[in-house]
């Protein structure tokens, strides 16, 4: 047997391999006991030792060879291997956990894009207000006692040169001045966003909450407009599952004022739960805008967010919403 040309054989077939199985195939053909290097060595053991010495060390080199390149291949298949899994396009992908929306902003989302169909625009205002826009500009001035209806997270600081001092709006109502000192009639706006009051929190209060602020302004506006849309948004948002029930109350920059309550229908026996404050424009503000006098008539509705919320998804307790419990959160 010619070594020589074995070994070009073994180094030429192993050039070609490509799979860790045909490496192996390739181990057994050339380094494994039944081999021909190994029936070679075998051979040696009939031979005298002078002659044995020469061609066993000849064929122990071919061995050697043989080895490292069997080691070498091995190696960059397996490498391979593992690459070629981690590239596999058909493997069935390892599941990530994904986030969401919070169940407040899932609501938020819902009764503003209802709104919208109904040709609502919608702004945005500052959640750092000044007493003038939250208080004084809604004929709230220091010392009415409806100002205690809005327990109030004053700012020590104050913007230079202004007179007003600074707090956390206590509800969106100071939109309806800051944007009709901007526009004129006829429009329709809802303003979302945070409000803050300082007041002891309990299933049905907290300190930080949302609000949804409704304005339409127009020659001939009447409640009965404020009553339909009301109604068509309320009946969108909870498919027809709920009653409404309109009763007079008071708000300094409304007259006449009136809450909105809701009740789920399943649940006749269940208790009227207050969902917003709203009014017909009272003239005062239309005045302190600079409209002119008896042109204009208008309604404006603060809607509670996490009220809605609340009846929507059947939470008793509005402070899960603030709680970092996210057991509570993967729910929505
Ligand atoms: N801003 C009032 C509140 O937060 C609600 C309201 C808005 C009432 C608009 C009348 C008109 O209690």
């Amino acid at each position: 047997m010619n070594l020589k040309v074995l070994e070009k054989q073994a180094q030429e077939e192993i050039y070609h391999i490509q799979s860790l199985k045909d490496l192996e195939n390739w181990r057994v053909k050339y380094l494994g006991r039944k081999s021909e290097l190994s029936l070679f060595f075998d051979s040696l053991k009939k031979l005298p030792l002078k002659q044995r010495k020469a061609k066993g060390s000849q064929a122990n080199e071919i061995r050697l060879i043989l080895t490292s390149l069997y080691q070498q291949k091995k190696k960059k298949l397996e490498s391979q291997t593992t690459t070629y899994h981690f590239f596999d396009i058909t493997r069935p992908g390892q599941k990530l956990s994904k986030g969401h929306l919070h169940p407040i902003t899932l609501v938020l989302n819902e009764i503003t894009r209802s709104f919208e169909k109904l040709g609502f625009e919608i702004i945005l205002g500052p959640e750092i207000e000044t007493e003038y826009y939250n208080f004084d500009a809604l004929r709230i001035p220091d010392n009415h006692p409806a100002r205690d209806m809005w327990d109030t997270f004053w700012l020590k600081s104050k913007i230079k040169n202004q007179k007003s001092k600074l707090l956390l709006r206590t509800h969106t109502s100071p939109m309806q001045i800051r944007y009709m000192e901007k526009h004129e009639p006829p429009f329709r706006i809802i303003v979302p966003g945070k409000c803050f009051r300082f007041e002891a929190t309990d299933n049905h209060h907290e300190f930080q909450f949302h609000q949804i602020e409704g304005l339409m302004v127009d020659d001939n506006i009447t409640l009965a407009n404020f009553k339909f849309i009301i109604e068509e948004v309320i009946k969108d948002i909870f498919k027809n599952q709920v009653e409404l029930r309109f009763r007079p109350s008071y708000f300094p920059f409304v007259s006449p004022g009136l809450e909105v309550d809701i009740k789920l229908k399943n649940k006749p026996k269940g208790q009227w739960l207050e969902i917003m404050g709203a009014g017909m424009v009272h003239p005062d503000l239309f005045e302190t805008v600079k409209y002119p006098k008896n042109m204009w008539q208008g309604f404006a509705f603060g809607l509670g967010v996490e009220r809605i919320a609340m009846i929507k998804y059947g939470i008793n307790d509005i402070r899960l919403f603030f709680n970092p419990d996210i057991r509570f959160l993967e729910q929505f």
